[in-house]
């Protein structure tokens, strides 16, 4: 995969907007401010293409990226509880619209903070990835804020908690760009 290729392809604020899914789709899901967009970027080895911030709640639309016929789909982050119930309803709505479209999914991945326990939210998440049968990785979050050794035990409570195997688990840091190079080929390998 050609990441240098990637492109913005759209924005979608509701359900009904949301493309035909003609092609291989990789999504990102996670709790706001967990680092979805980051990690695009990181991913993209583009610093902007993807915005970031450091106020949760940042990207409240379906955004839709596109590289080398595959898309990369950055969904709203949940959990986010400052916005108003209506926004946090059309957000909910956004995510599990998007789930419930027959897509073409290669690879989800669910990030997840590995700083710390799981989130109820989290546990959601990937049991209804499970449930659904949905291919996906748990990819955990801003690594560089550990040692390793914390990261490891980190990994290992995670593991336990979501009940998800070691090896479907990539530790990730945008920062640094520690498990960047895995993630890539994990996403290559899932969209062969
Ligand atoms: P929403 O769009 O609001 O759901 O957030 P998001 O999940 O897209 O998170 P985003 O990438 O916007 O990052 C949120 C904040 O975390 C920003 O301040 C980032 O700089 C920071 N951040 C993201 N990834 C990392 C990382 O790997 N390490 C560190 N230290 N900070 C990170
Ligand atoms: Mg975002």
């Amino acid at each position: 995969i050609n990441y240098q290729l990637a492109r913005f392809e759209a924005s979608y604020g509701t359900v009904e907007q949301l493309p035909e899914p003609t092609t291989p789709e990789v999504a990102v899901a996670g709790r706001s401010n967990v680092g979805k967009s980051s990690l695009l970027n990181k991913v993209f080895g583009r610093k902007n293409l993807v915005k970031v911030s450091a106020t949760p709640g940042k990207t409240a639309n379906i955004n839709f990226f596109e590289v080398d016929g595959i898309r990369f789909v950055d969904l709203p982050g949940y959990g986010y509880a400052k916005v108003s119930m209506k926004e946090r309803e059309r957000w909910a709505n956004l995510i599990s619209g998007y789930f419930d479209q027959e897509r073409s999914f290669n690879v989800v991945l669910s990030l997840v903070d590995i700083r710390h326990e799981a989130q109820k939210l989290d546990l959601e998440m990937v049991g209804f990835l499970k449930e659904q049968g949905l291919p996906f990785l748990v990819v955990l979050t801003k690594a560089d804020k550990l040692s390793r050794g914390k990261q490891n035990q980190q990994a290992a409570l995670l593991s336990r908690q979501l009940g998800v195997p070691r090896d479907r688990m990539i530790v990730t840091s945008s920062e640094t760009g520690q498990g960047i190079d895995e993630l890539k080929s994990r996403i290559a390998e899932a969209c062969l």
